[in-house]
């Protein structure tokens, strides 16, 4: 089987979920705690064991390439001034991965995003991470490339999501597939529907943002028509991937994190930053004086 050495990180979106601080910023960019949202994507990819980062940009999104370049002038300004541990940070950031960038030319979705990427993927299996989820704890995507590895069929994160949450959603319609390596983590997915009305949703299992695709998804990409909201939908190519090839859905244990509106930007960084090693303890002790 072949191995998964792409990962493809949508961020050519504009953002409006977050106005107006994302007028002249990218979202990606927005710090949770210490870190770039997008840097959190990144860092589950090199966890993962990923090689090549292609990220799909777009106008007004060259703070993404400059976050993950080299800075020698500021390297030096920290070693000269004996800050070396920041200067190590700082390298480290430039040196994690290899990354190549690509511009999605109309504004879009992730479908066409995806897209985009297609030429510097080429003809090999590879990883989509929506950078809005955060996912803690064993990287998911290394998961779903184990999936892929030994199984070549395609595979998805999704996660139990509270009925009411469902419309944010695309929600699998699965039957288990238990299998010897992963018990009952592993789901046959028969249908998939894109933002769903709760009464409508085939299941309580939304996906999360995580992919681990054969190249063939780039034929059904071309092909699909826009669905939900008047927009081509990653989750209808999937569904006629499912059909066609077959594709897993795979339960994972983590904890995430959708920091992709205002609200849950704020529970993320929040959750996080209790758990931050520095300051955590501290933040946790001021926040049970914050009068509720
Ligand atoms: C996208 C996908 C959706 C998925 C969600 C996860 O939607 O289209 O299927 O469940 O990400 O966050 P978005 O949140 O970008 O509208």
């Amino acid at each position: 089987m072949q191995k998964v050495r792409k990962a493809v990180l949508p961020a050519a979106g504009l953002g409006t979920r977050f106005l107006p601080a994302t007028k002249a910023q990218p979202k990606e960019m927005l710090p949770v705690v210490d870190k770039p949202l997008i840097q959190y994507t990144v860092e589950e990819c090199v966890a993962s064991g990923i090689e090549n980062i292609i990220i799909v940009t777009g106008r007004g999104k060259n703070a993404i390439e400059d976050h993950f370049d080299s800075a020698p002038e500021l390297e030096r300004f920290l070693e000269e001034h004996g800050q070396p541990e920041r200067a190590e940070l700082v390298r480290q950031i430039s040196k994690m991965v290899h990354f190549s960038y690509t511009r999605q030319r109309a504004v879009g979705d992730d479908q066409v995003a995806v897209l985009a990427a297609r030429e510097l993927v080429g003809d090999e299996p590879f990883a989509v991470l929506l950078g809005d989820v955060i996912i803690n704890g064993r990287p998911v995507t290394r998961s779903l490339m184990d999936v892929y590895e030994e199984t070549g069929v395609g595979a998805i994160a999704v996660e139990a999501v509270h009925r009411d949450r469902l419309r944010l959603y695309g929600v699998v319609d699965t039957k288990p597939a238990p299998h010897q390596r992963w018990g009952d983590k592993l789901h046959r997915i028969h249908d998939l529907v894109e933002k769903p009305a709760p009464e409508e949703a085939p299941s309580n299992l939304g996906v999360t943002g995580r992919y681990v695709l054969p190249p063939v998804i780039f034929d059904y990409l071309a092909k699909t028509e826009p669905g939900s909201g008047g927009e081509i939908q990653l989750t209808d190519a999937l569904r006629h991937l499912a059909r066609a090839e077959g594709l897993y859905a795979y339960v994972f244990d983590g904890k995430s994190y959708d920091a992709g509106d205002k609200l849950g930007f704020l529970k993320a960084t929040v959750e996080l930053g209790l758990e931050n090693a520095e300051f955590g303890d501290e933040f946790r002790a001021y926040l049970k004086t914050v009068p509720l």
